[in-house]
């Protein structure tokens, strides 16, 4: 038997390892650790829960207003201790967050093999996003298996001096919205819709560090220069749980609840439903970049470079930057010209595969740990 644990930490990377968790416990040759860091809570543990994942094993680590430094060595301390008391065989990890980096070190510390799952992406600027292009580099500077959702991401792997055991697999972030889209059939309609009806829904969302601060406000304010041209628009925002970014969004929109709504963190299934109603989704997330593209609803980036060219070529999502007259003009082009909006709704390929990243995955564990 072949121990293998699965760590995640925040809630995209429960969402984007759920489908590999799960396709690993198929196989009676595993025995599949999911131990979660709870660098995030709640949004950790529902993302998990809607996937019907229990974390075997939970480190907890949460606790308001953590810096990087604390999250880092909590992970590496915690998961350390873990690898120490219980032997792996392999340690797999999701994308880019400080759980992700740090559990990668703690395994490379004890000679467990470290598979990333969604490797190689990159942005080429370390300052964008933060600190996750340096936790993707650093990752993939000592990993063993890298599971590359397309050409490109392996592609910068090669180019950075990698050469063996690169698969390009597709993203499993398509395989947990494949199965979410199951799992929500029967489904109610949530309250919010009767607030709608017709009028043309914009659903958003923003957390990521480097945005912090004024530039938040400044989207903030494009949300609301946008309301003073297209009274009828509403904005769905369900808010991050991280106070620096929730207060101040809070704070700015809160006057202006005829054509706001906020709500909680939406569990997948709930979110997944609102991508489907929106008009478009302004937002700066990295996994909605790849659902978007898959579901074809134009997303307006709110960032200047994405580590997911690709959802930029298809043509779904749009590079929109975070100043807020770009913001202002790009959404009302897309809410005022219909052929504007014909025009993005994609032709091509979907770029993030089709829904077979975990089976592939599990393919290739099971060569690599020798299983016949
Ligand atoms: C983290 C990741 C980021 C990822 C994002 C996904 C790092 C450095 N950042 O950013 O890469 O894109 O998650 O959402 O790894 N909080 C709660 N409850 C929760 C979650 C967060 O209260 O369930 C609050 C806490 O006060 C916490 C704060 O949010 O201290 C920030 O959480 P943290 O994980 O440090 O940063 P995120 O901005 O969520
Ligand atoms: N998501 C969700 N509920 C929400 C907001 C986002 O389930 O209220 C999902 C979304 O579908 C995507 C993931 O969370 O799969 C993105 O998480 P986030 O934006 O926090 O992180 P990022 O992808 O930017 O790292």
């Amino acid at each position: 038997m072949k121990n293998i644990v699965c760590v995640t930490g925040t809630r995209p990377e429960a969402i984007k390892m759920a489908p590999v968790i799960l396709e690993l416990k198929k196989n009676s040759d595993f025995n599949v650790t999911t131990l979660a860091t709870g660098q995030h809570t709640d949004m950790l543990r529902q993302a998990l829960k809607d996937f019907g994942i229990v974390p075997d094993v939970d480190l907890n680590i949460m606790k308001q207003a953590q810096s990087l430094d604390y999250i880092t060595s909590s992970v590496l301390q915690g998961v350390g201790k873990f690898l120490d008391e219980n032997r792996q065989d392999l340690i797999l990890v999701h994308g880019d967050t400080s759980t992700t980096f740090a559990a990668a070190l703690a395994g490379f510390y004890r000679h467990v093999p470290v598979g990333h799952v969604e490797a190689g992406l990159r942005s080429h600027n370390l300052a964008l996003p933060f600190p996750e292009e340096a936790n993707r580099i650093l990752t993939d500077g000592i990993a063993d298996l890298f599971f590359a959702p397309t050409e490109g991401d392996a592609e910068n792997l090669r180019h950075e001096g990698k050469s063996e055991n690169i698969f390009i697999t597709g993203n499993t972030v398509i395989d947990a919205l494949y199965d979410i889209l199951e799992r929500r059939k029967g489904m109610t309609e949530p309250d919010y819709i009767q607030k709608i009806q017709d009028r043309p829904m914009i659903l958003m969302t923003a957390h990521r560090r480097e945005s912090w601060g004024k530039t938040l406000e400044g989207i903030c304010a494009a949300v609301i220069d946008i309301i003073e041209e297209r009274n009828d628009a509403v904005f769905l925002i369900p808010l991050h749980k991280n106070p620096a970014v929730r207060d101040v969004i809070k704070n700015i929109l809160k006057d202006f609840s005829e054509n706001v709504i906020f709500t909680e963190p939406l569990n997948y299934p709930e979110f997944v439903y609102a991508m489907n109603k929106s008009f478009f989704i302004l937002s700066d997330s990295g996994g909605v970049q790849e659902e978007a593209s898959a579901i074809n609803k134009p997303v307006l980036i709110m960032r200047t470079l994405s580590e997911r060219p690709e959802a930029v070529t298809h043509g779904t999502c749009i590079l929109a930057g975070t100043e807020r007259e770009n913001i202002r003009r790009e959404a009302l082009k897309i809410l005022n010209e219909p052929e504007y909006l014909k025009s993005i709704i994609a032709k091509n390929k979907m770029p993030f595969g089709n829904g077979t990243a975990a089976k592939q995955i599990h393919g290739i564990i099971r060569k690599f740990l020798d299983i016949q």
